[in-house]
């Protein structure tokens, strides 16, 4: 278990500025439900926090009980115990999965996992993310299916058991069975303490999993945190009411001029960074 903490982080894709000062905190346990429109910078965070280098940390600090994040290389972070589940996962051309799994798992123990260990815990993996164990065979997420890529993410977080758990749009391509498959696995890990960042656009895997806490991204900051009540909010009325109900500008487009945020009367689940 553990506690990732984010202070005011500005984070550039290329030339453009699309983190600007964001604030957030996942404590031990939490399920913590990540919305915003299109564009405003909810896969850029975690990329971030994971090291993608496509983006650049200008400002601000990413600490993992203490621990300074943003001094890690990318597998030091995962062995800390991050975990990214990707929105589009990449497709490994050459590498086999199960290889791939071995050396992740070996990457984390001082002695190499034996073989038949091994197989059992990988069994056992595909067995209860209900995907055909034949799969293991293959490439890396090579001629995936979408719905495949995502339950496969899901494959992934149990065999390396993360403390914190980041998944982005984990929800998009699955059919309604396997919408459940996942909401299931994810509960079991909540159980074990692990905390969750849960990237959705829609309140239906949400009511499956039961967040916490939800936290809105708009032109690249957290402007709104509450109660799950938020999610269902979102759903009915999408977010125009935060700009006349917060006097945030929401931007179609991030990467231009942004006005000035400013709060009308607002209750204490509202939170305004920068
Ligand atoms: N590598 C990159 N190079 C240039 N621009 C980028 C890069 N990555 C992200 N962006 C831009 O940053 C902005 C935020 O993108 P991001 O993927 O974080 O949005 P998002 O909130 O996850 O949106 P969605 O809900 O559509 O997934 C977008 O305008 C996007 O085009
Ligand atoms: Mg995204």
């Amino acid at each position: 278990m553990a506690t990732l903490s984010i202070k005011n982080l500005h984070v550039n894709a290329g030339d453009t500025e699309i983190l600007r000062g964001l604030n957030l905190e996942i404590k031990d346990g939490e399920t913590i439900a990540l919305l915003g429109p299109n564009g405003h910078g909810k896969s850029t965070l975690l990329a971030a926090i994971m090291g993608n280098p496509a983006y650049t940390v200008t400002e601000g600090s990413i600490t993992l009980d203490g621990q300074d994040v943003l001094a890690m290389p990318v597998n030091e972070r995962s062995k800390a115990g991050i975990f990214l589940a990707m929105q589009y996962p990449s497709e490994v051309p050459g590498l086999n999965s199960a290889d791939f799994y071995k050396a992740a798992l070996n990457a984390r123990r001082e002695q190499p996992i034996k073989l038949f260990e091994f197989y059992s815990k990988l069994q056992k993996a595909y067995a209860e993310t209900e995907i055909p164990f034949e799969m293991s065979k293959r490439n890396l997420n090579e001629g995936f299916s979408g719905g495949e890529k995502k339950r496969n993410e899901i494959l992934q977080m149990k065999l390396l058991n993360p403390s914190v758990a980041m998944l982005d749009e984990i929800d998009s391509g699955l059919d309604v069975d396997a919408l459940h498959v996942v909401a299931r696995e994810i509960e079991k890990q909540q159980q074990t303490g692990t905390g969750f960042l849960v990237i959705s656009h829609y309140a239906r895997l949400y009511s499956l999993i039961h967040p916490t806490r939800a936290a809105i991204l708009v032109n690249g900051r957290i402007v709104v945190e509450g109660g799950p009540e938020l999610i269902e909010r979102i759903d009915r009325e999408g977010y125009e009411w935060i700009k006349t109900e917060y006097g945030v500008s929401v931007e179609k487009e991030i990467g231009k001029p942004m006005n000035d945020m400013s709060i009308g009367a607002c209750g204490t689940k509202v939170k305004v960074n920068g």
